[in-house]
């Protein structure tokens, strides 16, 4: 679930990178453009960081109390 929130929030992070490419060819573009990868960028942080915890939780928790392990 939140593998799959990341994966989509990476392409549209990318496409907002490619839009200031594109952009940058007309001169300078609009605030709105230039800022519009910082939105998905802080999502993907957050969601990256959980991706990040996962297995560690895991392991702490069976380490803890015997339960079934990855259930990402
Ligand atoms: C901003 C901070 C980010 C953090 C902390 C982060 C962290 C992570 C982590 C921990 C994973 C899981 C790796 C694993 O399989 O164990 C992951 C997967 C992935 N990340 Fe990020 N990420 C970040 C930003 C990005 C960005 C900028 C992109 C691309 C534009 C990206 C694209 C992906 C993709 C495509 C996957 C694989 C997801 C899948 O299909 O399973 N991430 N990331």
């Amino acid at each position: 679930m939140i593998r799959q929130t990341h994966r989509w929030l990476s392409i549209a992070f990318t496409l907002t990178v490619i839009a200031n490419f594109v952009a940058m060819t007309q001169g300078q573009p609009p605030a709105w453009v230039t800022y519009s990868p910082l939105f998905p960028l802080a999502l993907l942080l957050f969601s990256g960081l959980y991706l990040f915890v996962l297995p560690y939780r895991t392991k702490w928790r069976s380490a803890h109390h015997n339960e079934s392990e990855n259930k990402s």
